[in-house]
């Protein structure tokens, strides 16, 4: 395959990108005349017009989530392997589903897989899974301490159970919360709230189950007290696992990694590839301590798929959500042997410095700062901002993209994250001085 060409072809869209718009202006009634107009499917097109057409459409209407000036949720920049990655999944479509469908691609998932493990701590008979996106690892994780917390949920469901399961996090933890625990000033899991709840759902015939950690707040990039929350959990009997959708990839770092301490007392860890780890989506990663757990929990048969491969493997299906799988992990493999280790270290650390520049400018050109985190992520304010007009000027001038958030249920504050590792000091510092002319 002529990787060359793909690499220029990337070269190019990123260099259009860099020097474009980072923020579309358009109506759905637009795109939809658009799509009326030539595409009613009822006769074949020419694939190179219709391909150029449809790279317009997105060249022009899509938040450049690539550019390196795009300060938003953890859509990264992507990695040149990663996307030559997805071109030959999609020539190759393997079927993971089984291992013996997929011997190779299968191999090289968990090859890559057991190398994070061992960075989170885990041991090597822990289980991994490649999933769709941090929503899916997250839900993995909750049917796995379902299962292992009441055995007879796989058969009968939730109604079956003679408690109600609850489960705790944070209200700034990445989805609604059955239990939301209270947070401290930098927002944190507040564990005297933590401890308090789960014995009063105790004593009011609650089943408490499982506590989920945050390793870098989709909002405030805030790290949960991981080793206390593994103690407390240990000592209680509950399911510990940190979500650490965006955060985890600091493992790799030796100047971040002591943030993440005590992750590798999780019974389970949700860490993405298609966020800091900056390959294309979809490429969540599942980790789970317990493989005797995760079998259970997915354990499945039919007479229609073939029996369990043999040997020491595993079959994708009978482990994890998906059934029919997508070969996910070749695009952090391919990046990973381009880049090495070490690459990867400096493009996070860079990241984190150029968080750090932004921050710096940000305080030296008067705005609040309203988090704490050591991840490249800055949420600020100052007095009498509207955000939302703020926001819009931003957007017009195509000065940046950022988003606002509300901490804690405060009131909204600007929110920037630093996603590309192609973003430069240059590119911060001009950022700063054109928002200082917005009013
Ligand atoms: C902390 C955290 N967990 C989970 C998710 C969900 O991940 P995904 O969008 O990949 O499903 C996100 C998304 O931003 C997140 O920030």
């Amino acid at each position: 395959m002529a990787f060359d060409e793909i690499r220029s072809l990337a070269a190019k869209l990123e260099s259009d990108i860099a020097n474009g718009p980072i923020v579309p202006t358009v109506t759905p009634h637009e795109i939809r005349r658009h799509l009326a107009a030539r595409y009613d499917f009822s006769k074949p097109l020419d694939l190179d017009e219709v391909g150029a057409d449809v790279e317009a459409m997105l060249h022009t209407w899509q938040v450049h989530v690539t550019h390196p000036r795009y300060f938003g949720l953890f859509n990264p920049g992507v990695t040149v392997a990663s996307i030559v990655a997805d071109t030959l999944v999609a020539m190759y479509n393997p079927q993971l589903a089984t291992w013996r469908t997929s011997p190779a691609a299968n191999e090289i998932e968990r090859h890559t897989l057991a190398w994070l493990m061992g960075k989170f701590g885990f041991p090597p008979t822990a289980i991994a899974s490649f999933t769709s996106g941090g929503a899916e690892a997250n839900l993995s994780a909750v049917i796995v301490a379902l299962t292992r917390a009441f055995p007879a949920y796989g058969q009968q469901g939730l109604r079956g159970l003679s408690a109600s399961p609850t489960f705790y996090l944070t209200g700034e933890a990445h989805h609604g919360a059955i239990r939301t625990v209270a947070t401290d000033r930098h927002l944190r899991m507040d564990l005297g709230d933590l401890a308090r709840r789960v014995a009063a759902d105790r004593r009011d015939g609650g089943a408490p189950f499982m506590v989920i950690g945050t390793a870098g707040t989709t909002g405030a990039g805030a790290i949960d007290p991981l080793p206390e929350l593994g103690r407390f959990c240990r000592s209680e009997n509950l399911w510990f696992h940190v979500d650490a959708a965006w955060g985890g990839a600091a493992i790799i770092s030796p100047r971040l990694k002591g943030h993440l301490a005590g992750i590798d007392g999780a019974d389970s860890i949700t860490c993405d590839a298609h966020k800091w780890f900056s390959v294309p989506m979809g490429a969540g990663m599942f980790f789970c301590r317990h493989p005797d757990a995760v079998g259970e929990a997915f354990r499945v048969e039919t007479s229609y798929m073939p029996g369990k491969t043999a040997g020491p493997t595993h079959d994708p299906y009978t482990t994890s959500v998906q059934w029919s799988r997508r070969f996910i992990g070749l695009k952090l493999f391919l990046a990973l042997a381009e880049h090495g280790e070490s690459g990867y270290v400096e493009m996070i650390e860079h990241q984190t410095r150029m968080g750090d520049v932004l921050r710096d400018a940000l305080q030296g050109a008067g705005w609040r700062i309203v988090n704490t985190t050591p991840l490249p992520l800055v949420c600020f304010t100052r007095d009498g901002l509207d955000t939302g007009r703020f926001l819009s000027a931003l957007y017009q001038r195509q000065i940046a993209w950022m988003s606002e958030v509300r901490l804690a249920g405060g009131d909204p504050v600007l929110r920037a994250c630093v996603t590309s590792f192609r973003t430069t000091e240059s590119d911060v510092e001009w950022v700063v001085r054109e928002m200082g002319k917005l009013t």
